[in-house]
């Protein structure tokens, strides 16, 4: 009996001093744990690899985090030095007149004027000193080899040829294919407002277009119950 005692505690003994025991304490934190904001100082953004919250490297002057929380990136009217990804990354106040180039790596002066709230070009759309919209115009930093289109940086605003429309961001030109193919003699990409239908869509004829109208709606339909002879 007291052999067996013994024996019972020799084996704990074993257990409690071989084993390499530790407590570790995971910190349990979502993306909309992460501190933002001016009071701060500095932004945080969600570390995937650590589950945490991590501070960005530079004060929220230079500094905020990604939309989707998980990386630091450099304000608009920054642009950056360095980028490893996550915290690792630098940036450095652009010059007075000057805003971050679209790839977010330079400065560039803008030639329809900076928007001092965005701190960002004002879009080419702007144009027209008597306030009317050139929504042919687009806002160009690099030429097709990859020069800047001017020397110093500067993005300037060209106007569409015939046949073609800005892109949804404004960066490049393009054949405005819908319009083309229903309307061939038209150049201008612009369709005439009768031909087209709610949501911009253009119409060879404005016949073409059916009117909103509630029988639009209106399915008929017959529901026939036959007599079945069960099988089963
Ligand atoms: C943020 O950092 C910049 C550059 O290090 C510094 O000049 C500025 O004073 C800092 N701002 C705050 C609010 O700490
Ligand atoms: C790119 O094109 C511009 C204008 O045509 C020219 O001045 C410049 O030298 C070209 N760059 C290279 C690297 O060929």
């Amino acid at each position: 009996m007291a052999a067996s005692i013994v024996l019972w505690f020799l084996v704990l003994w074993f257990v409690l001093y071989t084993s390499d025991c530790a407590v570790y304490n995971i910190i349990h934190q979502t993306p909309s744990d992460c501190k933002k904001g001016e009071l701060d100082k500095t932004h945080e953004f969600f570390d995937i690899s650590q589950l945490q919250c991590q501070p960005c490297t530079q004060n929220s002057t230079l500094q905020t985090v990604s939309a989707d929380g998980l990386r630091c990136v450099c304000k608009n009217g920054m642009k950056i030095i360095q980028d490893f990804g996550g915290a690792s990354i630098q940036c450095e106040p652009c010059p007075q007149g000057t805003v971050t180039s679209s790839n977010g790596w330079s400065c560039v002066a803008c030639e329809n004027g900076v928007d001092p709230i965005s701190n960002q070009c004002n879009t080419c759309q702007d144009k027209n000193v008597d306030g009317t919209k050139q929504s042919r115009n687009i806002g160009v930093e690099r030429i097709l080899n990859g020069s800047w289109a001017e020397s110093p940086p500067k993005r300037i605003c060209e106007t569409c040829d015939l046949e073609t429309t800005p892109n949804s961001e404004g960066t490049q030109c393009f054949r405005c294919n819908q319009i083309l193919s229903v309307l061939p003699s038209r150049t201008d990409c612009v369709c005439p407002e009768q031909n087209q239908a709610p949501g911009g869509v253009c119409f060879q004829s404005p016949d073409d277009i059916v009117e909103e109208n509630q029988q639009l709606y209106k399915v008929e339909f017959q529901f026939h119950i036959k007599n079945c002879a069960c099988t089963s």
